[in-house]
């Protein structure tokens, strides 16, 4: 699809996200949709309501308004409006968009509609892999958290408030987040790229832990 509407998207969400953070940017929002184009050629859905969250999905992420989770849907659901398309479609995407969070996953629903399946597992993946190793030091500097530090140990059972507020090491949030991703992808195709990603993560991890502790 890359008809009025689509275009129309594409650059309310560029402009909207100008100057945003390296990990959520404009970049991130179109690899996620293109991924998730991919992963629908494979696995079908409606592609108007996974091209649209994929592209709304992060208009205005929490962690950079103060932790407003309403805000997003407020303003996706303005857009669509002003631009005329239909309130069905509407609604499938503000459900998407609402739920694809992962600090959200405790609050999933039960039987997510393939359309959040597919974008979920698009944002994950992008989350992942060399990429996702850019985007979380990316936010970890931006936060100025350190990288690593040997005897901050992982927090693993943080709840969403916990989540939200850690200022922990960058190098602990693989394991609080990105290394736990991979068993949560929902669609066979995306579980394919995630242990590919999920991989070279590891060995990334090892060759870290290698040169910190200088052992040539
Ligand atoms: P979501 O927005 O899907 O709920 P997160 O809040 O964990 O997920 O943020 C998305 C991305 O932001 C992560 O995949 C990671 O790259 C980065 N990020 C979030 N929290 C941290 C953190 N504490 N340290 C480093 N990177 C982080
Ligand atoms: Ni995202």
């Amino acid at each position: 699809m890359k008809n009025h509407i689509t275009l129309t998207t594409i650059n309310f969400v560029k402009e909207k996200l100008e100057g945003a953070e390296a990990g959520h940017d404009w970049f991130h929002i179109e690899r996620v949709w293109k991924l998730s184009k991919k992963i629908a050629e494979k696995e079908g859905g409606n592609l108007e309501v996974i091209e649209l969250s994929a592209l709304l999905h992060d208009i205005a992420d929490p962690k950079f308004h103060n932790g407003d989770e309403t805000l997003a849907l407020k303003i996706s659901k303005d857009f669509l409006e002003e631009i005329h398309v239909n309130a069905e479609l509407i609604e499938h995407v503000l459900f998407v968009i609402k739920n694809i969070s992962f600090k959200n996953r405790a609050e999933a629903p039960e039987n997510p509609p393939l359309e959040l399946q597919i974008v979920q597992d698009a944002d994950r993946l992008d989350a992942i892999g060399a990429i996702g190793i850019a985007r979380t030091f990316n936010f970890g500097g931006f936060k100025n958290n350190l990288m690593y530090h040997p005897e901050i140990k992982p927090n693993l059972g943080m709840n969403k408030e916990e989540y939200k507020k850690s200022n922990g090491t960058t190098i602990n949030h693989f394991y609080e987040k990105l290394l736990l991703l991979k068993d949560l992808m929902n669609t066979e195709t995306a579980k394919r790229i995630a242990s590919e990603r999920h991989n070279f993560m590891l060995q990334f991890l090892d060759e870290f832990y290698k040169e910190w502790n200088v052992e040539l």
